[in-house]
Order: C-alpha cells, then structure tokens, then sequence
C-alpha cells in the first residue's frame, strides 16, 4: 500500500523527504554532525534559539506546567493566554485578538467562521495552503483572483451578489516573497463592503518596522480588516493570532472549530511568545538588521546571474527551469555546507530555491551562500 504513489513522486522528483537538526534553529545548524549555513528557516530576526525565550518557557514552565491539559473553553488557557492575547491586540492597535495553535490552525478556522454558507471568499492564486484549505472547509464560494490583479479581483467582485465578501491575501507571499497590494486592496473592499483577511505570516517582524504589512504602507487597521499572524517565523515561537474587533474574536470565540476543539497552547510556549513580542518591539535594530542582511544577500545574488526579483523581503526566490536543476543547485550547496532545499511543485508552480535570510547571519554567511553560486554559475 502506497509504494505505488511513493515510486511515482519519485520517478518524478517529487519525492519529498526532511532533515533532521542536531543542534538549535540559528544561522549555522548541524545535520548528522556536520555544520551547515542554514538559509532554510524562517526564523526572521534569530529569536529562535535564542536564551531570553528558553528562560521565559523555564519560568512560565515552573509555575504553569508544561501541558495545557484542555482548550481554552474548558480549563486549557492561563492568565499568560490573555495576556498574549492583550499584548497583540496593543500590537496590531486592534480591539481585541484571539490566539490559536499555529497558522494552518488559524487559516482553517477563521476562514470558515467569517464566511458561512452564503458568502464569497475572493482568494489570491499564490496564498498558502493553508488559507486554500481554510476556504475549502468554508461552505463559501471561493472566487480564485490571479496573483495581485486588482483588475481581477474587482471585476469578480462586481458580478458576485453574496451577502458577504471576504478577501484573503498573505501579506508577504510565502514563496516568492513579494508583498501584497495592500493600498488597493483595502480600496476595493471598502468599495464593495467586504472583509480584508490578511495572513501576516511573514509580515510579523519584518515589514514597517515589524508591525506589519499596514504600517508598511502608512494604512490604518479598520473595523473590516482582519489580521492574523504567527508566533513561528519572526517570532522564533509556536502559534497564531487572530486580531480584530472585539465583536469578531467573540464570535471565533463561538464559531472557529479549530479553536474550540483543540488543547491550548502550553504556557511555556505563550510565554516564549510574549518575550518575543516585547523584543521585537525594544530592539527595532533587529529588523534593521534584516533588512540590511536582505539587501546584502540580494545584491550579492545578483552578482551570481541567480536573480532573486525585487528582494522586497528576506524570502528570495531563485527560481529554477525544471525541478532537476533546482534539486541539482540545492545538492550543490549542500556539499559547500549551505542548506537551501530546493521547492518543488505541488508547492509552487516554478520549482526554485528558496534563500531566507534572518538576522543573525553574517557577512561571512553570506558571502559563503554568494561563493558557493558564483561556483556553480561557472560549472
Ligand atoms: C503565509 C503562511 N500562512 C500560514 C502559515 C502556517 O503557519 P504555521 O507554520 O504557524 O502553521 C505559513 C507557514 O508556512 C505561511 O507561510
């Protein structure tokens, strides 16, 4: 049973596998012993691994236990959830927020509660899996729109009568990195009244300054803009926030199955969560340094004749002309200590390699990763 659909990824390179680390998520891992230049995670600003979160989970450990033991409607939630809770909504300078056990958790929740039967969802054709398969729990109708077309999307929405109209987009697509048209699309939803869903997955400590894709582009959050985000990526941490109205979070409160029904996060985790929140919001030289980390290894791509686009964020896609070459380039700079996986369909379309830049790197790390390029580029 399945070796049938196993050899068949394989004949087609399709095969997907992990790696296992031995050491803490950071700039430099290690993998069966040996040390690689780990251009793979998306651990944004070094939060990670870093000691000031393991000390807020020993603590928070020490007095609330590890294990939540229920969700948070029975007795899973601690005063640590609620004040996540309050430092996010403080963050997002929204009414209220709700947290949820990770960003797949989030997408597949909250879709399905904001847009009952009945309502039409307008969803970009580059968004996550996750915001896919949140619209396909949904009973919406899903109106795919192509990737950032405000023509598109406008036209569909015209003709659409549903009672509700939601509109999905990550803020920073995931892997292509590019960022959404946030101006327009908070015209167009005002326009034709409907709710702007924004996954801030890797928008979360990387755009305006850390706060996200609205302060990135000078807009205000309004009442029909909902943001979610991850503690998982910039924030070195686990789980996701909804933030909003305080009339939206009661009704997710009521209504996201995948909030009602699952064990809380364990306060360890919130409270790692919590001092990441706080770092970021201390140290804006962290995201300076992100964006300074971003250009250099841009710049030095280019170099390389691997064009990586606009660079726009940390996600630089170097994208490939079949999956055999992007599995080649990826299997080169492993055996000169980068790991870069090579991405593959059904992922993305265009198979490529996905460099994400953190913090943390050095100029040194850098400079390995663009070496090891301007090798290959001369094979
Ligand atoms: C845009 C986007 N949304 C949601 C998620 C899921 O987040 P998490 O890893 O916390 O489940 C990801 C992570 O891959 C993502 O890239």
């Amino acid at each position: 049973m399945f070796e049938k659909e196993l050899n068949e990824l394989r004949k087609n390179d399709l095969l997907r596998q992990f790696v296992s680390r031995g050491s803490p998520q950071g700039p430099v891992i290690t993998i069966s012993g040996k040390r690689y230049i780990n251009f793979s995670s998306n651990d944004y600003l070094g939060l990670a691994g870093s000691p000031e979160l393991l000390r807020a989970a020993e603590t928070a450990g020490r007095r609330f236990g590890f294990g939540a033991g229920a969700a948070r409607l029975l007795a899973g939630g601690s005063i640590l959830h609620e004040r996540l809770e309050k430092a996010v909504a403080a963050f997002k300078m929204t009414e209220a927020a709700l947290l949820l056990n990770s960003g797949y958790t989030a997408n597949t929740a909250v879709i399905p509660a904001i847009a009952p039967e009945g309502s039409a969802i307008f969803s970009d054709e580059l968004n996550h899996a996750s915001i896919i398969d949140g619209c396909r729990l949904s009973r919406a109708k899903v109106l795919v729109y192509r990737h950032k077309n405000i023509g598109h999307l406008e036209g569909l929405m015209k003709k659409e009568p549903a009672w509700r109209k939601v509109v999905v987009t990550d803020s920073v697509f995931s892997m292509d990195g590019d960022i959404a048209p946030l101006p327009d699309l908070c015209t167009v939803s005002r326009k034709h009244g409907a709710v702007l869903y924004l996954d801030e997955a890797h928008a979360t400590g990387v755009l305006g300054k850390g706060k996200g894709s609205l302060a990135h582009f000078g807009l205000d959050q309004e009442p029909w803009i909902i943001q979610m985000g991850t503690f998982s990526k910039a924030l070195g941490s686990l789980g996701a926030f909804v933030a909003g109205t305080r009339d939206m979070i009661g009704w997710l409160t009521n209504a996201a199955r995948g909030f009602i029904f699952s064990t809380a996060l364990p306060a360890p985790v919130v409270a790692a969560s919590i001092r990441a929140l706080s770092i970021l919001e201390k140290r804006p030289g962290l995201v300076k340094r992100l964006l300074e980390n971003t250009h250099r290894t841009a710049e030095g791509l280019k170099t390389t004749g691997y064009d990586p686009g606009d660079a726009e964020t940390p996600v630089l896609a170097i994208k490939q002309r079949s999956v055999r070459e992007a599995l080649a380039l990826s299997a080169f700079l492993w055996k000169k200590g980068v790991y870069a996986p090579a991405i593959r369909p059904p992922t993305v379309k265009e198979p490529r390699i996905r460099v994400t830049v953190t913090a943390a790197h050095t100029a040194e790390h850098i400079q390995t990763l663009i070496r090891a390029m301007q090798k290959y580029g001369k094979l």
